[in-house]
């Protein structure tokens, strides 16, 4: 900078000052009033909206999987991508000490290092042109961490696109402003558009891997935080794939109504010679792989089953709170609010959760039921080789009543057409009475048609 340069911006730093304000009291005020402000305004978020509280730490919850707050997930996913790096990816320092301890390390560095004179932008390219990569990393990173770097079938494409993003383009670039910064003397049109192409590739991986994402991880990351929650999920899921052969209870000594396992003596699971001999681990396995020869299927997606790790983790949780004497089950919502005197059910409060429970593991797609579906309401009324006879409004005679009070229906021939159902254990009491009173009613789907045809509330006596 030489003298008459000096002067310039001398006279143009006086002509600033003189109308402009002063840091004290004029600019110290209005922080005050700003940061008061937003004060205040957290204040108001903290009372009226908040963040609702996570569930109470539960010591022995083996399945809880610890995951970073929010704002350092990105960290926790370019760890996660740094692993998948050949040879380097094994030398973890490098990743968890040395690439962060650098960034930091530059950034308390800064006012030594960076001694560039001009505050106006376009003299600034190499800076702000790197900022702007990490932070659209850091969002970006934030955006796919909840998807998973190896897929559950063992592809590794997706993890392939992520370290593409977040790593390979991230680094490229780097190196290619720092080279047309140094050795080339680039021009800052070069280096602007070096940047905004490599942003833009990064949204575009981005892009590509939560096309390619599997849905299920989100739902099962959410659904299931509590150990409550992680019971029901598991009581769900053991319904539908297994209350078929074992029962809704895991009592089934004999399986029944299940095509080629007819009359099939088994242990019944929930006794204390299954769930004391088998380990939670032993038993994720039995799960993954099935018993093939007696004739359960393998349900863990390695072995060609539906199951993800997560979800078989559920039903060994919902096996051990409900039925080993050794683990204390928390309270439990009940399956469906219980009936007033002459309360009529509907299908959306009460059937659904009953049908989802005891019925559905065999009547739904796939499976010997002479086709009756239950996974709808429409379903329920409609399929079945003898639809026209299961269920007829006001009729206690309905096939279905008469079938779970376990009367089978026989043909003019007297063979057996419907055996009793559920096949292998009854219902209880209640919950015949559900369907009884459900069909008597005519069937209402929704919770209001039901309270139309129920009785009003009994009104207080009059004095
Ligand atoms: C198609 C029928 C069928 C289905 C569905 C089924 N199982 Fe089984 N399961 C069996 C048979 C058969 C055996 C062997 C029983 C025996 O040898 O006593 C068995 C055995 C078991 C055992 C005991 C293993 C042992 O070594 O004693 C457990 C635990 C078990 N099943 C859990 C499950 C769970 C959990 C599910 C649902 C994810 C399930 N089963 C689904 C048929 C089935
Ligand atoms: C273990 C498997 C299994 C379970 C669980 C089961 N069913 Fe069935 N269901 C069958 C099979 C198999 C048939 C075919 C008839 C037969 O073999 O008895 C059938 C047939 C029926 C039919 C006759 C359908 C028609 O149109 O012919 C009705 C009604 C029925 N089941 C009701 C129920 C209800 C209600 C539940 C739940 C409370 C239930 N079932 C649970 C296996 C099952």
């Amino acid at each position: 900078m030489n003298d008459e340069t000096k002067k310039q911006i001398n006279e143009k730093y006086e002509r600033e000052v003189s109308k402009g304000e002063k840091f004290w009291p004029d600019t110290i005020y209005r922080d005050l009033v700003m940061s008061l402000g937003i004060f205040l305004l957290l204040i108001l978020l903290a009372t009226f909206i908040g963040i609702p509280a996570e569930p109470k730490a539960d010591p022995s919850d083996t399945s809880y999987v610890p995951r970073p707050e929010w704002y350092f997930l990105f960290l926790f996913k370019f760890l996660a991508l740094y692993g998948q790096i050949p040879v380097l990816g094994k030398i973890e320092w490098i990743a968890t000490a040395l690439i962060p301890g650098v960034a930091v390390g530059i950034l308390a560095l800064i006012p030594f290092i960076e001694k560039n004179s001009h505050r106006y932008y376009g003299k600034r390219i190499l800076s702000i042109s790197i900022m702007t990569i990490m932070v659209v990393g850091i969002v970006l990173l934030t955006m796919v961490s909840e998807v998973p770097t190896v897929a559950e079938d063992g592809s590794k494409l997706i993890g392939i696109l992520q370290t593409i993003m977040g790593i390979a383009i991230p680094l490229a670039a780097y190196i290619l402003l720092f080279l047309m910064s140094f050795v080339f003397k680039s021009s800052t049109r070069t280096m602007i558009w070096t940047t905004v192409i490599s942003a833009l590739a990064m949204i575009a991986f981005t892009g590509a891997t939560l096309a390619l994402a599997p849905e299920s991880t989100h739902e099962e990351a959410e659904v299931a935080t509590t150990l409550v929650d992680q019971i029901l999920a598991g009581q769900d899921l053991y319904s539908v794939h297994c209350a078929e052969c074992h029962g809704d209870d895991g009592s089934v000594a004999v399986i029944q109504g299940v095509e080629g396992l007819e009359g099939e003596k088994i242990t019944p699971i929930n006794s204390r010679d299954v769930l004391y001999t088998i380990t939670d681990s032993a038993m994720g396995e039995v799960i993954a792989y099935g018993r093939p020869n007696a004739g359960m299927p393998p349900f863990g997606k390695t072995y060609g089953g539906e199951l993800t790790k997560g979800e078989m983790d559920y039903i060994t949780i919902f096996m051990r709170y409900m039925w080993d004497d050794r683990f204390e089950a928390p309270v439990i919502p009940e399956l469906f609010p219980p009936l007033a005197d002459g309360e009529v059910p509907s299908y959306d409060v009460h059937l659904q959760p009953i049908v989802k429970r005891y019925c559905i593991s065999c009547h739904r797609a796939g499976k010997e039921n002479n086709n009756y579906l239950m996974t709808s309401y429409d379903e329920i009324l409609k399929t079945g080789d003898n639809a026209a006879n299961n269920i007829i409004p006001g009729d206690a005679n309905s096939y279905l009543l008469q079938v779970i009070q376990r009367h089978e229906i026989t043909d003019a021939n007297g063979e057996v057409i419907i055996g009793v159902m559920p096949p292998s254990n009854a219902l209880k009491p209640n919950i015949m009475d559900v369907f009884t009173r459900w069909i008597m009613n005519g069937m209402p789907q929704t919770a209001e048609e039901a309270a139309k045809i129920s009785p009003p509330p009994a009104a207080t006596p009059a004095p």
